[in-house]
């Protein structure tokens, strides 16, 4: 487990999952569409997929494209969030696990697609990314496809700044070989333009 605790528990002292799944519920029965990410995924995907959704919380991403037709597995290191996901779909694979330490869970590496959605990288523990990013990239098989959604100002994060820039994280992805596919500024396709303050990254890791 990384040493430092990750923001999202700093936030949420590990008690956050009935209220994420209540906070989504309230926006779906008012008419939201809270399947953006799931949607946006599935335009990327050959039917029958198999999905990484790492930080899953509590399934919402997961259990979507397990609808879709998609194989995913769920990892997660907040306790709170998994118990969610696996009461509302007791037979998909809801796995704890650190992202920093994604190997010692034993995945095949052969993931066709990798989702870090919901500010997942920004709520990481400080200090963990790169390895993060690189610990996502070896989970893809070659060609597959790392999608990340994340806040790049307050108003877009459950943080008062953003911890991380899009540069930085570029930089990460570069790192572990990746490379920057498509960028947009929503999970609905808007144009990424220089100031946006969200951004839905696609990363390819090259084909042998
Ligand atoms: C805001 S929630 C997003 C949940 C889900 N992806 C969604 O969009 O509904 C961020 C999630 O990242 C997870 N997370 C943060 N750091 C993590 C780590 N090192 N390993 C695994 N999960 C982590 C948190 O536990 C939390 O469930």
């Amino acid at each position: 487990m990384s040493e430092q605790r990750d923001r999202w528990a700093e936030l949420t002292a590990g008690q956050a999952g009935e209220e994420y799944a209540r906070r989504f519920a309230r926006l779906a029965e008012s008419g939201h569409d809270i399947h953006g990410e799931a949607a946006f995924c599935t335009t990327l995907l050959e039917p029958a997929s198999r999905v990484l959704d790492a930080g899953c919380g509590t399934g919402r991403i997961a259990i979507r494209l397990a609808e879709l037709g998609h194989h995913c597995t769920g990892v997660d290191i907040d306790s709170s969030m998994l118990a969610v996901a696996r009461r509302d779909a007791p037979s998909q694979e809801w796995l704890p696990g650190d992202l920093a330490r994604l190997d010692a869970l034993g995945l095949e590496p052969r993931f066709d697609l990798v989702l870090a959605a919901g500010n997942v990288i920004p709520l990481l523990a400080p200090g963990t990314e790169s390895t993060v990013v690189r610990q996502l990239s070896a989970a893809l098989r070659p060609g597959g496809l790392l999608v990340t959604g994340m806040g790049l100002d307050a108003a877009h994060l459950p943080l008062p700044e953003p911890p991380v820039t899009l540069a930085e994280f570029d930089h990460w992805c570069a790192q572990a070989g990746l490379v920057l596919r498509q960028r947009c500024a929503t999970w609905s396709g808007d144009p990424y333009t220089e100031g946006c303050g969200y951004a839905v990254s696609v990363h390819a890791r090259p084909a042998r």
